[in-house]
């Protein structure tokens, strides 16, 4: 039996469900194909792209053309996730009416379900029209990546009173401005477990405990594909990072030994075919 596609309102409902969303991230299509043949729920083409795919120290320089490249790809090889794309830095902070042309942009050309954008009540108004607009609308509060020089740093936030209150504050802004969901990132379990449990909305948390509705990771980290990149937060269920570069010397040493290519891997002409050949008939 076809498993069937994840929808937005599936994801909103899960709130009032038992089972947990599940969420990771996906740039390019073969990935895509791989994560979308699991239960995933959501593939969210993250702006973390910048940094996984592109090798740049930060979110910041990622342009939309690039998330609309990258949502494409992505959408090619996901037949049933839910596909959620990022508004990258500078795409949605400067207008209403710039966040809804772009917004639109990411649906439209990238073909992406669902839109993700980062930051709390400052972000409201473009929340709103986004919606209104017919465009499904995730939020992320909490250590947001493109306010890096903001926090001096990837910190986790909301732990003194007034920034956690600022949190909470900035979730129920994002929820009344009409978001299906909220990622909650890089914060004590116990904001993240308070702010699920009063939002109707359902939580995503990443480096925020156990008690969010769901939970999502930069699939390159679960996978191990990072060796330098071992934050708390990250569990490795694989160290791809070992088997792939064990393979890679397994192919230099035998291309250098000509182990490789065997016969197993080689055309030949059919017994006789070569005199055939060398005389031309
Ligand atoms: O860009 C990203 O990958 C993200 C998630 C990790 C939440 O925003």
């Amino acid at each position: 039996m076809k498993n069937q596609t994840v929808t937005v309102p599936a994801i909103a409902a899960r709130k009032k469900s038992e089972k947990k969303i599940t969420a990771l991230t996906a740039y390019d299509y073969s990935f895509a194909k791989l994560l979308d043949s699991t239960s995933i729920d959501i593939l969210l083409v993250g702006d973390s792209l910048g940094m996984v795919s592109q090798g740049h120290e930060n979110t910041l320089s990622v342009t939309l053309d690039d998330v609309i490249y990258h949502t494409q790809a992505v959408k090619r090889g996901a037949q049933r996730a839910l596909v959620v794309a990022d508004m990258p830095f500078m795409s949605y902070q400067v207008s209403v009416e710039q966040a809804v042309t772009n917004a639109g942009r990411l649906i439209q050309q990238g073909g992406a379900a669902a839109i993700k954008l980062e930051g709390g009540a400052r972000v409201a108004n473009q929340v709103q029209s986004i919606v209104q607009a017919g465009i499904p609308v995730m939020g992320h509060v909490g250590l947001t990546p493109q306010s890096v020089h903001q926090f001096g740093g990837y910190k986790v936030q909301g732990k003194s009173f007034l920034d956690s209150k600022q949190i909470k504050q900035d979730a129920k802004a994002l929820q009344k401005a009409g978001i299906f969901s909220l990622v909650l990132e890089g914060m004590p379990e116990e904001l993240a477990t308070e702010i699920t449990h009063d939002l109707e909305i359902p939580t995503i948390g990443i480096g925020a405990g156990s008690n969010c509705d769901g939970q999502i990771l930069v699939t390159h980290d679960l996978l191990g594909l990072n060796p330098d990149f071992a934050p708390k937060f990250v569990k490795r269920y694989a160290q791809l990072s070992d088997v792939i570069q064990n393979a890679v010397s397994e192919f230099v040493d035998e291309v250098n030994s000509e182990a490789f290519p065997g016969p197993e891997h080689t055309y030949n002409l059919k017994k006789g075919a070569l005199k055939q050949v060398n005389h031309g008939n």
